[in-house]
């Protein structure tokens, strides 16, 4: 390792001691922000609930979750992305609650009735077996536990040539529909409780494509004021279709009377905004 590396992982280290690292701005791009706010603040997880961040890769997402709740299981089929998960939170105060495990989900053996939330931030398109994987789910979450998704849509995009470089940049089998993640997920078992688009925008739709085809990166400054401009364009646009699916299910609890959503009935439709 370079001299560089080695300060520059120290630090990390140190910045992870403090609890200065990972944080909402380090889970990646101005997408990723929005994308961990979006999914995780209205999840309803409280301190004592058991979750699966299935996909883990790094393990940014679980570390962030594990200060939320008691404990976290990262699952991911990726060697070197567990190998840097393990690294990255050998100094977290939070630690103790986490666990990773190199394994396709299907494999690793996990308890049943165990999991109370299951996170996964765009992971499912890249499943060949997905109906295998939800079959896992479906026996390792609790009865009552519920799944929180994004999955890529690329609902916007209109250029096929784009969404074949994405495709195979990113390795990914299949990109849904608000309509097709949830007859998955239904088929599976699950009650969906909600399925909408996000990341509606033409602004969000022009940066996405921009990544795409150019790549690039932005400082801090650039990819708070970008969040900002997504999550208002989000509130604001009330599309049918967008970059990416926010999906959420429940695992039915046996002889319960079926759940009714409370607020609003299940559908296509973005929340409403407080
Ligand atoms: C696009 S990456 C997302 C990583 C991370 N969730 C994030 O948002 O940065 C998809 C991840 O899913 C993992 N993966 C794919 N199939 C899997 C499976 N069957 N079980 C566990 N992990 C899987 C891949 O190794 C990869 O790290």
């Amino acid at each position: 390792m370079t001299t560089k590396a080695r300060i520059k992982r120290s630090l990390t280290n140190l910045f992870t001691w403090l609890r200065l690292h990972p944080n909402r701005w380090s889970v990646g791009n101005a997408f990723k922000v929005h994308e961990y706010c979006e999914l995780v603040d209205r999840s309803g997880l409280r301190r004592d609930d058991v979750v699966l961040d299935l996909g883990c890769g790094q393990g940014l997402q679980t570390q962030l979750l594990a200060w939320d709740c008691a404990k976290v299981v990262g699952v991911d089929v990726s060697p070197s992305a567990i190998e840097q998960a393990r690294q990255r939170s050998r100094f977290s105060p939070v630690r103790s609650r986490l666990q990773f495990y190199c394994s396709p989900l299907e494999e690793a053996g996990l308890p049943s009735d165990h999991f109370d939330h299951v996170f996964s931030f765009c992971v499912l398109e890249h499943i060949p077996n997905l109906d295998v994987v939800l079959a896992e789910l479906a026996r390792i979450v609790k009865p009552g536990g519920e799944l929180h998704f994004t999955v890529d849509s690329l609902g916007t995009i209109a250029d096929q040539a784009v969404i074949e470089r994405h495709r195979a940049d990113h390795f990914v089998i299949e990109y849904f529909t608000p309509q097709s993640i949830r007859e998955r997920l239904s088929n599976a078992g699950f009650e969906v409780t909600e399925s909408y688009p996000i990341f509606t925008s033409p602004l969000a739709r022009d940066e996405f494509v921009k990544r795409i085809v150019s790549g690039g990166s932005l400082n801090l400054l650039g990819k708070i004021r970008l969040y900002r401009e997504l999550r208002r364009e989000d509130r604001e646009n009330a599309s049918p279709a967008g970059i990416m699916v926010l999906v959420r299910a429940r695992k039915p609890v046996p002889n319960a009377r079926r759940a009714t959503p409370i607020s609003r009935p299940m559908s296509d439709a973005k929340p409403a905004v407080a």
